[in-house]
């Protein structure tokens, strides 16, 4: 659970909080009176920190310190147990802020896959936003909620097991729809009928040969301002013998697809 920012910042039980030796180790934990996390680096009694406040440094019983820092929200989708591939928080970053969305909003997700994406959409529309996520395998959807349970957002989703590209959205007046499917443009049509007039759709690919099709596809429906892009991100290593990009990283990820709805003859 995310507890809300408090002022005295302390550690209470049910509490994410990320455990840090170093960059490889790295352990999303729910804090609990009683428990004990190993590495080898030494174990910890992470009883001792509730009460203390986030940023407490603590001790393995090798005398590695340990950090307790406040996960990110690309921790918590990174920490998600993973059946499908997830989405990246470089690509969501950007297509959250090219959509109109914000607390009190009402989106659509397809599919639910991992639940890494329906998670910060909860997170983004809460407190009194819905997430409406469809998913076709049942078994994705039981791993989803497992996922979100932790970080605490489950009552702002709604589950849905259906192939929307055959039966489409119970929902309507919908303020975005975002898509992570193979197959996006068979779900444009029923889409558009969900979506309002004026808002977005975003869709993610990773080949271009989706792109387009999805992209015909929707100059068909009522979409305009069809936009497609692609964020590079490249980490730069900070040392004393020299400042330079690292040389491996994430290098592709997904060609991110945006448009706005139009209600055609909306002038008579
Ligand atoms: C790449 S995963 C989505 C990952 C998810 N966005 C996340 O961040 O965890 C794609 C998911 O879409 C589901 N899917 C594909 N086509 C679908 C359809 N027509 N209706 C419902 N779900 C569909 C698949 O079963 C799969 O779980």
């Amino acid at each position: 659970m995310i507890s809300p920012p408090n002022e005295d910042n302390l550690i209470t039980p049910g509490d994410l909080i990320l455990i840090y030796l170093d960059i490889k180790r790295q352990y999303l934990i729910q804090a609990a009176e009683k428990l004990n996390l190993s590495s080898d680096l030494g174990n910890m009694n992470l009883g001792e920190i509730i009460g203390k406040p986030f940023g407490y440094v603590g001790e393995t019983h090798l005398g590695k310190k340990y950090y307790c820092l406040r996960p990110s929200t690309a921790d918590l989708m990174f920490k998600v147990k993973r059946k499908t591939t997830i989405v990246y928080p470089k690509d969501l970053g950007y297509l959250l802020i090219e959509t109109a969305i914000g607390p009190g909003s009402r989106v659509i997700d397809v599919g639910t896959g991992s639940g890494a994406l329906a998670m910060v959409l909860a997170k983004f529309v809460a407190p009194d936003g819905m997430v409406f996520s469809y998913e076709r395998r049942e078994e994705f959807i039981e791993n989803a909620k497992r996922n979100i349970e932790r970080a605490g957002y489950l009552r702002n989703i709604k589950f849905y097991c259906r192939d929307v590209a055959v039966k489409g959205f119970t929902e309507q007046a919908i303020d975005a729809v975002f898509l992570d499917v193979p197959e996006p443009w068979a779900i444009v049509p029923k889409a558009a009928d969900a979506l309002k007039g004026g808002h977005h759709l975003v869709s993610w690919s990773p080949n271009v040969e989706q792109v387009k099709r999805t992209v015909d596809v929707l100059r068909e429906n009522q979409f305009i301002r069809v936009r497609v892009s692609e964020i590079l991100e490249r980490e730069i290593l900070v040392r004393q013998q020299g400042v330079r990009p690292r040389e491996r990283g994430i290098t592709h990820t997904a060609y991110l697809v945006r448009a706005q709805k139009i209600i055609v003859g909306s002038r008579d």
